[in-house]
């Protein structure tokens, strides 16, 4: 069975490539699209990539992932710190969300270390830069698909 898998990127990852480089690397956010689909194909996912700045439309797309996908992996980025709404909306779905940052947002600022989602996710996955949206990837297929136990 193909596991649908949706990957949400907030506000200003949009500005991937030039935003901050140092921090967050020079990948865009389109190239950063097609690194993941040929993750997700390799893992036999099938993957819808959103992207929203508006923390309306992020509970939104929440909401719909909840609705009609197996998986979510969710990179919230300022509203990880910020938002009750971004937090409620993760708590109200019933599907695994696998919450991702590029960056270490607990090696930065001190304001970054408030997190809403750290206990409504299942898992995170920080500091990795673009590597971490592979091992999100692989980790949600991981959650999806029953592993057997023995050899
Ligand atoms: C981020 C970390 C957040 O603190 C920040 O606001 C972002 C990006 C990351 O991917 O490292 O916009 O989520």
């Amino acid at each position: 069975m193909k596991y649908r898998v949706v990957m949400i990127g907030g506000p200003n990852l949009g500005r991937l490539g030039t935003r901050n480089p140092e921090v967050y690397g020079r990948t865009s956010w389109a190239e950063l699209e097609t690194l993941c689909r040929r993750w997700a194909g390799e893992l036999d996912l099938d993957l819808t990539w959103l992207q929203t700045d508006s923390e309306g439309d992020l509970v939104m797309m929440i909401h719909q992932a909840g609705d009609g996908a197996h998986g979510l992996i969710l990179n919230a980025a300022a509203y990880t710190h910020t938002s009750v709404a971004v937090r409620d909306a993760v708590e109200a779905i019933d599907i695994p969300v696998v919450e991702l940052h590029l960056s270490n947002p607990d090696a930065r600022e001190a304001f970054r270390r408030q997190n809403l989602l750290a206990d409504v996710v299942v898992a995170g996955i920080r500091g990795f830069g673009v590597e971490g949206y592979r091992l999100a990837l692989e980790g949600m297929a991981a959650l999806l698909r029953p592993q057997s136990d023995g050899p």
